[in-house]
């Protein structure tokens, strides 16, 4: 490793790469881009040239683990690509950023889990929402002040997508044309794998609880294909005996990309408000009793607050920003990265437990091992 700022490769220089490369580009003190591999040629020269310093290219990732001269990769590929990726990279002693979701099947996420072991090298999942700033202070709100929330009783989650309308909309991919969304192998299955393990996770980071068991059912929609499935509902219980539920839809027609939330405590609601367009995830807020139950009718409804600006002062609003400073930080210091893959495991087995339930119509217990 450098003495200089760590040295960055990104395999995957599709949408969400530039993410990751302004959110580099905003730590020129502790991180620099120098090596980038896409099967596409120009996809990777587009990013490469996007910043200033020199960049390597490369259309496979063995050739560029073989040129090496970087300090850590972020892996960002269609999903059933991160897990033989993410294997090379981990034998070859590269710690890795592996965007969301970690690995296809619970069984690559153990496999990930041994080499990491193994070969003493980091494995970090990149749910990003964890790193929105909004995020910690619930966290912090959730578990450090017992009066303010209290135990989670029962919550709800929302995530919908017109899938379809963003490719050939937003994206501008010509009517009907194939995408590695819309395919249950590449993509290792639909709305519940690709965008409901954000908020999925979400819950977990804020609550501090494990996924128990769920019971799903789902639909399987054109142009969704290979067992990609469209929409999905699902009841979750949690290892602290509370129970949610989900509502994942990804032909959300004439809807932007919207996620929410509803978490009940004891003694306090957080409410995440649907998208608002053009937003990473709509806005928070939170009610509390304090912990004194009310009594008369006028104090049963005590308002929600929005989250004050001066909690959020020490944290980027650029959740990309966070999630990389977080994972560089602990890899310059020697220590264990935060959301790393024991961390993400519940989340995995929670996923694979969904898919269980979708394709056997029963209750699926979520593996703790
Ligand atoms: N954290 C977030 O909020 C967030 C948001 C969007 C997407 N993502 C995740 O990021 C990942 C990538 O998504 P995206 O939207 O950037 O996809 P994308 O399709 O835009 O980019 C994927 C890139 O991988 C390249 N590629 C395909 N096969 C390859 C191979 N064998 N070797 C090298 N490159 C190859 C493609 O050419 C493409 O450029 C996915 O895991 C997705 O779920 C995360």
């Amino acid at each position: 490793m450098t003495d200089g700022p760590l040295r960055i490769a990104i395999v995957g220089a599709g949408g969400i790469s530039r993410r990751h490369r302004t959110a580099l580009l905003a730590m020129p003190e502790s991180a620099r881009l120098v090596s980038v591999c896409d099967a596409s040629e120009d996809a990777a020269q587009a990013l490469a040239t996007s910043v200033p310093d020199p960049v390597a290219t490369f259309n496979n990732h063995l050739r560029m683990l073989e040129a090496g001269g970087f300090d850590v990769a972020i892996v960002a590929l269609p999903h059933v690509l991160h897990f033989p990726v993410a294997k090379d990279f981990v034998e070859a002693g590269i710690p890795i950023l592996v965007e969301k979701p970690l690995t296809c099947t619970l069984d690559e996420t153990r496999e990930l889990r041994a080499l990491s072991r193994r070969f003493k090298v980091p494995v970090v999942a990149g749910q990003t929402q964890r790193f929105n700033r909004e995020g910690f202070w619930l966290r912090k709100w959730v578990q450090e002040a017992p009066l303010g929330f209290g135990a989670l009783r029962s919550f709800d989650i929302h995530a919908w997508q017109n899938l379809p309308g963003y490719l050939y909309g937003t994206l501008g991919l010509p009517n009907g044309a194939d995408h590695w969304l819309l395919d249950g192998k590449r993509a290792g299955g639909g709305v519940v794998i690709s965008i409901a393990v954000h908020q999925l996770d979400l819950v977990r980071f804020i609550t501090g609880l494990n996924y128990a068991e769920v019971m799903a059912t789902g639909q399987y929609e054109a142009p969704f294909y290979n067992g990609a499935e469209s929409s999905a509902v699902v009841l979750l219980k949690m290892d602290n005996g509370s129970a949610g539920s989900l509502h994942a839809n990804y032909l959300a027609v004439r809807t932007p990309y919207n996620e929410a939330m509803h978490l009940f405590g004891e003694h306090g609601t957080i409410v995440q408000h649907a998208e608002q367009i053009g937003q990473y995830h709509g806005p928070l807020s939170f009610s509390s009793d304090g912990g004194r139950p009310a009594t008369a009718w006028a104090d049963m409804y005590q308002g929600f607050e929005r989250l004050p600006e001066s909690d959020l002062a020490n944290l980027s609003p650029d959740p990309f920003f966070n999630q990389l400073d977080a994972f560089v930080q602990a890899i310059r210091r020697g220590c264990e990265p935060a959301n790393n893959i024991d961390e993400n495991f519940n989340t995995m087995a929670c996923i694979q437990a969904i898919y269980e339930s979708l394709s056997s119509g029963r209750p699926a217990t979520v593996a703790s091992a």
